[in-house]
C-alpha cells in the first residue's frame, strides 16, 4: 500500500505561502529543516496543507515513539481536557501527578526507592537534575562529553557541546562544566580502533579527576546513553560502567539523559538498560508526552529529596493534561510486542 502521496511540487503553494508569513513574523534564528507546513498527522504519516502525504522520519525530533495521534493518547487528552487542563502542582494535588511519578519510579532501572519530579521540557528537566545533584552532594562540578546535547537554557547550553550552531554569540556560559572526549566507536582517532578509543576515554575520565576537577568537587556526570544530536551514537557499555564506577567512588551522581534515547526507542524503555548500568537519576522527555510538553527527573529517593522545600517545581510542570497524555503513552509502550519492532529495525 503506497503511503507517500504527492499532489504538488514540494513545498506546495500553500506551504510556500505559509513559509512567507513565517519568515516575516518569526525570528530568523528559529531553524527549520523543511519548508513543508503540516496540516495533520497520523501514525507515521504527516499530511501537509497542500494535501501531500509523507512518511515522518523526523517525528518532531524523536517525539513520537507511539506515533502521531495514537487513539489512546488522543482519548486520554480529550477526557482530561473535559475535566481540568491545569491545576498547578505547587498549589494542589491531583491524581495524574503521583500516578505518573509512580509509573516512572517503577519503570526506570534500579531496585531501590525512587521519586519523580515532573517538568515541561528536556532542558528544564536537565537543569532540575543538576540542581538536585548539587543539593545532594553539596558540590558544583558537572562532567559532560564532546558531542553532547542537553538543551538551550544557559546551564544546559553550557553543557551542550557543539559551539557554532548552539552557542555562538550567547555567552558567557555557566561555570563548573567540564567537557571530556566521548568514545565514538565510529570515529576513533587515527591509529586507534574503537576498543582502544574506549580504553583511552576511560583512562582520560580518571585522569580528569586529577587534571581538571577533584572527585570531591564533582556533583554529577551527565551522559546520553545513545548520543542524539551528536550523531545517534550508542555509548559503549564499558564507558557507562566506568562512569558508574567513578560516581560510586567519588559520591557524584550519575545522570542518564534519556530525553531522546528513552521511551522505548531502542527497544527497551531506557537505552541504558542495554548496558545493565543503573544510573542514579534518569531524565525523560520528548516521546513521553507524544507531543504534550512533559518531562521528568526520576531517581534515588534520597537524592531526589535533597533540595529544600520550595526549591524545585514550576507553574506548568506535570500538568493534569501532560500526566494524562504520558500515562496513555506508557500504557501504549508497554502493550505486548510494542517495543519489539524497535529491537529488530536495523
Ligand atoms: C539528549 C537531549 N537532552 C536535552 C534536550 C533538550 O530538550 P528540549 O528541547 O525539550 O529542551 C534534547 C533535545 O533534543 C536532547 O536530545
Amino acid at each position: 500500500m503506497p503511503y507517500i502521496k504527492l499532489n504538488t511540487p514540494i513545498p506546495g503553494p500553500q506551504s510556500v505561502a505559509l513559509q512567507k508569513r513565517r519568515a516575516e513574523a518569526v525570528p530568523k534564528g528559529l531553524g527549520q529543516a523543511n519548508a513543508v507546513a503540516v496540516a495533520s498527522a497520523q501514525g507515521s504519516l504527516v499530511t501537509d496543507v497542500d494535501g501531500n502525504t509523507f512518511i515522518d522520519l523526523a517525528c518532531g525530533i524523536g517525539m513520537m515513539a507511539v506515533g502521531h495521534n495514537h487513539p489512546r493518547v488522543v482519548q486520554a487528552i480529550q477526557n482530561q481536557v473535559a475535566q481540568a487542563v491545569h491545576a498547578g502542582a505547587l498549589v494542589v494535588n491531583f491524581e495524574g501527578y503521583p500516578a505518573l511519578a509512580e509509573r516512572l519510579n517503577s519503570l526506570t532501572p534500579g531496585d531501590f526507592p525512587k521519586k519523580t519530579l515532573l517538568a515541561n521540557g528536556g532542558a528544564e528537566a536537565v537543569e532540575n537534575a543538576v540542581k538536585i545533584a548539587r543539593a545532594y552532594t553539596g558540590r558544583a562540578g558537572i562532567i559532560v562529553f564532546e558531542g553532547a546535547y542537553h538543551g538551550r537554557t544557559n546551564l544546559t547550553m553550557s553543557m551542550t557541546s557543539k559551539y557554532g550552531l548552539f552557542k555562538k554569540g550567547f555567552g558567557p556560559f555557566a561555570s563548573e562544566v567540564y567537557r571530556l572526549p566521548f568514545p565514538n566507536p565510529y570515529r576513533p582517532p587515527a591509529g586507534m580502533d574503537a576498543e582502544g578509543w574506549t580504553d583511552w576515554c576511560c583512562w582520560n575520565l580518571e585522569n580528569a579527576l586529577v587534571a581538571q576537577i577533584d572527585g570531591s568537587a564533582l556533583a554529577c556526570i551527565v551522559i546520553e546513553p545513545v548520543m542524539g544530536e551528536g550523531g545517534f551514537i550508542p555509548t559503549p557499555a564499558r564507558f557507562l560502567r566506568k562512569i558508574r564506577e567513578i560516581c560510586d567512588r567519588t559520591g557524584a551522581v550519575m545522570i542518564a539523559d534519556e530525553i531522546q534515547s528513552g521511551s522505548g526507542r531502542t527497544g527497551k524503555m531506557y537505552a541504558i538498560e542495554h548496558s545493565g548500568v543503573v544510573p542514579d537519576l534518569v531524565i525523560t522527555a520528548k516521546s513521553l508526552g507524544a507531543g504534550v510538553p512533559v518531562s521528568a527527573v526520576t531517581g534515588r529517593a534520597e537524592i531526589m529529596d535533597a533540595p529544600h522545600l520550595g526549591g524545585i517545581g514550576s507553574t506548568y510542570g506535570g500538568s493534569p493534561l501532560a500526566c494524562a497524555a504520558a500515562l496513555a503513552v506508557l500504557d501504549t509502550l508497554h502493550e505486548p510486542g510494542f517495543m519489539d519492532n524497535a529491537r529488530t529495525v536495523e
